[in-house]
């Protein structure tokens, strides 16, 4: 029992914080990349949540080899039922179902007594057991549950049938010590605890997500789920680079503890889901930011010249860190472009080279040295753009800018099929194009965030537009790349519209589904 086991709940718990949800392809994408970190489990989903999230676990569940796949369930039948459905492709399933344990969500969000709530507890167990052997029980708020209660339903679920039992740090309230003589007393009275694995799931809350997790592998637990990047519900769950790097530099600590996790894979696993959501982490972020492996002090250079060991305590390569900047041009050919893009993880076929090559060639004609965030961008736009089919498509458009002129522009653009046109001033070219998209649209979607950036060095380089909208109540993200700053940012504005007008309906049913009292 000396490996710790890694379940990666980034596409469920993840993709539930606001600014992160991803598109059923999108979490394929990312599933993949797990799978190829080595995780052991993948939570893929909800599947009563919604259509789409049932779609994402169906889809993860068909074609992901390797981890167990998984689907999150409420204590109830049709959570469960739904669950099962969606994960029956799944070579290796598991059905993770929860129920708050602790007063405060019994009586106010629940309003079920803890009689109900063992009685549901027990209930689900056994149901999922129908479903598959693997079953994961969660007392949802563990950490503020009273002591003699969380035993009790623990004990009964582990006799129901549940093969993992977690503990998770809802709220982020727990302190590495209290949590670890958590994970103490539960192995000290609960009879049956040695039939079950023990897992923890710690939020972020007072920042101890991470020390936390590893106070309770310290202690016993021997599952810990996390996610890329640490994001998740409000300040995130604990991070998977982060736990799995300090369990393996500090091998003195954790002794025989070991992860199956292939760590030259978490960089580009990072950048992967940056990509896809849109949100970078921050460059002093541990393990993985761009400047976790920069030495920038003239005595710490030296330093690390004369022995990496003074200032570093992993290398940049354990963690698949790139370690050279290497430029394609307009006379590099294929097999060079497919070496690059197998180098920074993307394993396309021959077909999918093919339509990267062209778009390679294009851009490479547009701008000299082609570096590898034009080809993440250029794979983006090929491969990762929304699936469905798109509500706003623009066809043309025309702007109007210099000294001493009033920035106009207009804008053909189709709606649903339908073909509208406007134009309008702003107080650049840029706010003149987006406010000829609204008035084309007819809607004033408010604009939360929007940054523009050169992409790499150089006058010729691509910019990269973000952007951050919400459209009755509901937020999206979007980007566009193009050497032309316009161009960039209408795409990307025309991305994040039809992004959010493709959720409005996806999230109304989460919303709903918190409303009901759950996650
Ligand atoms: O934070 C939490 O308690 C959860 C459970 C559903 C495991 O996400
Ligand atoms: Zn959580």
């Amino acid at each position: 029992m000396d490996k710790v086991y890694i379940f990666d709940t980034t596409l469920r718990d993840g993709e539930q914080a606001p600014g992160f949800s991803m598109t059923a392809d999108e979490k394929l994408q990312m599933a993949h990349q797990l799978a190829k970190l080595g995780v052991d489990i993948i939570e893929a989903g909800f599947a009563a949540a919604s259509k789409g999230d049932f779609d994402s676990v169906r889809l993860i569940a068909s074609e992901i080899d390797g981890p167990v796949i998984c689907s999150l369930a409420r204590a109830l039948e049709k959570d469960i039922e739904l669950a099962g459905e969606a994960l029956k492709p799944a070579k290796r399933k598991r059905i993770h179902t929860f129920i708050a344990t602790s007063e405060i969500h019994m009586k106010y969000k629940l309003r079920m007594s803890p009689e109900e709530v063992l009685e549901r507890a027990q209930k689900a167990v056994r149901f999922a057991r129908n479903f598959t052997d693997d079953v994961e029980f969660s007392c949802e708020d563990a950490t503020r549950s009273q002591r003699d209660f969380l035993y009790k339903v623990i004990e009964t679920a582990i006799k129901a049938g549940a093969t993992v039992i977690n503990i998770p740090d809802t709220v982020g309230y727990a302190l590495p010590e209290e949590f670890a003589q958590l994970i103490e007393d539960i192995k000290n009275n609960v009879p049956n605890i040695d039939k079950a694995i023990i897992s923890v799931h710690c939020h972020d809350d007072l920042g101890m997500a991470v020390a936390n997790s590893l106070m309770a592998v310290k202690h016993g637990a021997r599952q810990v789920e996390c996610t890329i990047n640490g994001i998740g519900e409000r300040a995130g769950n604990a991070a998977l680079e982060e736990i799995v790097m300090a369990i393996k530099v500090r091998k003195d600590f954790f002794g025989d503890l070991y992860t199956e996790i292939n760590t030259k894979e978490l960089y580009k696993t990072s950048r992967l889901l940056c990509r896809i959501t849109g949100s970078f982490v921050q460059p002093n972020k541990a393990v993985v930011g761009d400047n976790a492996f920069a030495h920038e002090s003239g005595i710490h250079q030296h330093g690390v010249l004369a022995n990496p060991l003074t200032y570093e305590i992993m290398s940049p390569e354990d963690v698949g860190f790139p370690s050279t900047r290497i430029v394609l041009g307009k006379h590099s050919g294929r097999h060079a472009l497919k070496r690059r893009l197998s180098d920074l993880g993307f394993q396309l076929s021959d077909q999918e080279i093919e339509k990267v090559f062209e778009k390679f060639k294009a851009l490479a004609d547009k701008k000299k040295e082609v570096y590898d965030e034009d080809l993440e961008a250029l794979i983006y736009e090929e491969f990762m753009k929304i699936d469905e089919e798109e509500p706003i498509k623009i066809k043309h458009y025309q702007v109007q800018t210099g000294e001493n002129i009033l920035p106009t522009a207009t804008v053909v653009l189709t709606f649903n099929g339908e073909e509208r046109t406007a134009t309008s001033t702003g107080n650049g070219p840029v706010d003149a194009v987006i406010k000829a998209v609204q008035k084309a649209l007819g809607i004033e979607p408010k604009l939360l965030d929007f940054s523009i950036k050169a992409l790499t060095p150089n006058t010729d380089a691509q910019a990269e537009a973000r952007l951050v909208v919400e459209l009755d109540d509901v937020k999206a993200s979007g980007r566009g790349v193009d050497t032309d700053i316009i161009k960039a940012s209408i795409n990307g504005f025309v991305d994040a519209l039809n992004r959010a007008i493709m959720r409005k309906n996806y999230i109304i049913s989460k919303e709903k589904i918190r409303e009901e009292g759950t996650v």
